[in-house]
């Protein structure tokens, strides 16, 4: 009898050893197999998960955030509060590498404040708790932009609902509660996004329609008051090199500050592609000119997507790291360039590929959390200039 229950036992425990090394022997064919593709491999349209990041290579190796603080410069990305609290291997590389961190969207309007008199700072506090805890820096993003705006805002903008004075006091209250609420939290603010054309004209907007042009500077000087601490920055995209869009984007500045408004530093997003980024030497003598105004220059949003050129897959990447690695010299080289920050975490979290419809591999870590070439691009030149 005890016979026969020791070989029922004994085929119990050979039958789940088999199991677990058949599992075993699965996975790691499945990793090694995605492995020897991943070089062909960006991030297909619509398919990004926060769940792919396994364990970086480098991770004993000195990470980018604290070779960078070496000159001064944070190193950011931008982040989701979720993925930050529901994905591990996420946080981990997010708290390795960066010393700085943008929620992409939750304190943008239409999340952060969804009814007239209802705010949402749900996510938002995720992300700033995680700083908190992991002693990183928080750029918040952003108080005024004509996107991402809630219904109940575009709804009575379209009704003509409100008088300009109306819109003063929502746009007033809008800046002082979501401010005050991380009042001594936020490092710096994108105060106002994206308020200038490519054209070099104020950007028609709700904003600029039911407030008039002087929005810009209330909004400045709104978040001022309701966190003397904090940075302010103006923020943009394709004002990078010498151009119209920067020109105008510079005398707006000057005027905003020999009027006394607060403002710290321009924010150049940096959304750039194989075929088309600034040259080295203008973004160099656009970041003099501001620093000439005193101002600061963060790159916010920056990412270089591959999708443009026709060439191959290796040859991409290592185009994309000699651009990284010129935006960032130029970065520090530059006395007034204080941050560098990419817009999101690896390819398989980049807007770009649902943004245009095509796959694309354009940030530092590859889909599986994997430093790409231009991530050993900065951080070859952030090891050398020690
Ligand atoms: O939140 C809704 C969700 O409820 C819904 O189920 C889902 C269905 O599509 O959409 C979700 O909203 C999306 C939102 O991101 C949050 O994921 C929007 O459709 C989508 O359009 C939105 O895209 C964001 C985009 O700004 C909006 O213009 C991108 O994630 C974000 O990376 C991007 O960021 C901007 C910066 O703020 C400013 N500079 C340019 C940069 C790139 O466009």
């Amino acid at each position: 009898m005890l016979g026969n229950k020791l070989k029922v036992g004994l085929f119990v425990i050979l039958g789940l050893l088999a199991v677990v090394v058949t599992w075993r022997l699965l996975a790691t064919e499945f990793h090694l197999s995605r492995t020897v593709h991943l070089a062909e491999v960006v991030t297909p349209v619509g398919t990004a998960t926060a769940s792919a990041i396994i364990e970086p290579t480098v991770a004993s190796a000195p990470s980018l955030g604290s070779l960078a603080l070496g000159h001064g410069i944070l190193i950011g990305s931008a982040v989701s509060g979720n993925w930050l609290t529901t994905d591990k291997a996420y946080a981990g590389l997010v708290s390795r590498e960066f010393t700085l961190l943008t929620p992409e969207n939750s304190m943008k309007f239409e999340v952060i404040h969804p009814a007239l008199d209802r705010y949402d700072f749900f996510d938002g506090d995720l992300v700033v708790k995680f700083a908190q805890q992991n002693g990183l820096r928080v750029r918040g993003h952003t108080l005024v932009w004509f996107n991402q705006l809630p219904k109940w805002v575009t709804d009575a903008y379209k009704k003509g609902s409100y008088t300009r004075e109306q819109w003063i006091n929502i746009l007033r209250d809008h800046i002082y509660t979501v401010v005050g609420h991380y009042k001594g939290k936020i490092y710096a603010w994108d105060v106002v996004n994206e308020a200038i054309s490519d054209q070099g004209l104020l950007l028609d907007s709700l904003w600029l329609d039911t407030i008039g042009p002087d929005y810009i500077a209330l909004a400045f000087q709104w978040a001022h008051e309701a966190d003397p601490q904090a940075l302010l920055f103006y923020n943009d995209f394709s004002g990078e090199g010498m151009n119209i869009k920067s020109q105008t984007i510079y005398s707006l500045m000057d005027g905003l500050l020999k009027a006394g408004v607060p403002v710290d530093g321009i924010g150049m997003q940096m959304h750039i592609s194989l075929v088309k980024y600034p040259a080295a030497r203008e973004l160099a003598a656009n970041m003099r000119r501001l620093e000439a105004l005193g101002l600061q220059v963060h790159i916010t949003e920056m990412d270089v997507r591959i999708q443009d050129s026709s060439a191959p897959m290796a040859e991409r990447l290592a185009t994309q790291a000699a651009i990284y690695k010129e935006i960032y010299t130029v970065c520090m080289q530059a006395p007034n360039c204080t941050a560098f920050s990419t817009w999101g975490l690896t390819d398989a979290h980049s807007w770009i590929p649902s943004f245009t419809g095509h796959a694309d591999a354009p940030l530092l870590f590859d889909q599986n959390g994997q430093p790409k070439p231009a991530y050993k691009a900065i951080i070859n030149i952030l090891k050398s200039s020690r």
